[in-house]
């Protein structure tokens, strides 16, 4: 009898584990798969200032730092939540408040 529930309660933990275990995400990608992947309405071009997008994914802070854009040029394309703050929140940078 004793054995029968100590071998319940192993199996529960096991399906706890499986159901717990942490899932690989994928990192922060323009169209990228997964919940941190960045979504830009297809509607709209990339300005000029956006190539190559390379420079630019590791620039765009030092223009807004300098002043040459200021963040509202940015939301009307970008969507905060769904195309600044999901890579934000995975490189570890402010967040960006509409
Ligand atoms: C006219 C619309 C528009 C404006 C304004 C705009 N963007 Fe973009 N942005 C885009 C598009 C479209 C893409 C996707 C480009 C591509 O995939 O080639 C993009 C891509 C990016 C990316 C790269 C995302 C990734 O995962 O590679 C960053 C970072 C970015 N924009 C930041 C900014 C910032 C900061 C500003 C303001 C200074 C800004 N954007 C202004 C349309 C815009
Ligand atoms: C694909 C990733 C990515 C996307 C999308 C992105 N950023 Fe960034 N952003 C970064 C990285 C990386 C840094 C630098 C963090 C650091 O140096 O500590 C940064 C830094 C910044 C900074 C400087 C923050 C500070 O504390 O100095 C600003 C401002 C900024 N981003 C604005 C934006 C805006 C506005 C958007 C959306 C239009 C955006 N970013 C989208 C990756 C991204």
């Amino acid at each position: 009898m004793r054995k029968a529930a100590l071998s319940l309660v192993a199996l529960g933990l096991l399906l706890l584990l499986v159901a717990w275990y942490p899932r690989y995400v994928e990192k922060p990608a323009k169209d990228g798969a997964g919940p941190l992947s960045v979504y830009v309405d297809p509607s709209r071009p990339a300005p000029e200032y956006h190539s190559p997008l390379d420079w630019w994914q590791t620039h765009h802070m030092d223009v807004l730092n300098r002043g040459d854009l200021v963040q509202s040029d940015c939301l009307q394309c970008h969507d905060a939540k769904t195309s600044c703050n999901n890579c934000h929140s995975y490189v570890g940078a402010n967040e960006i408040v509409p």
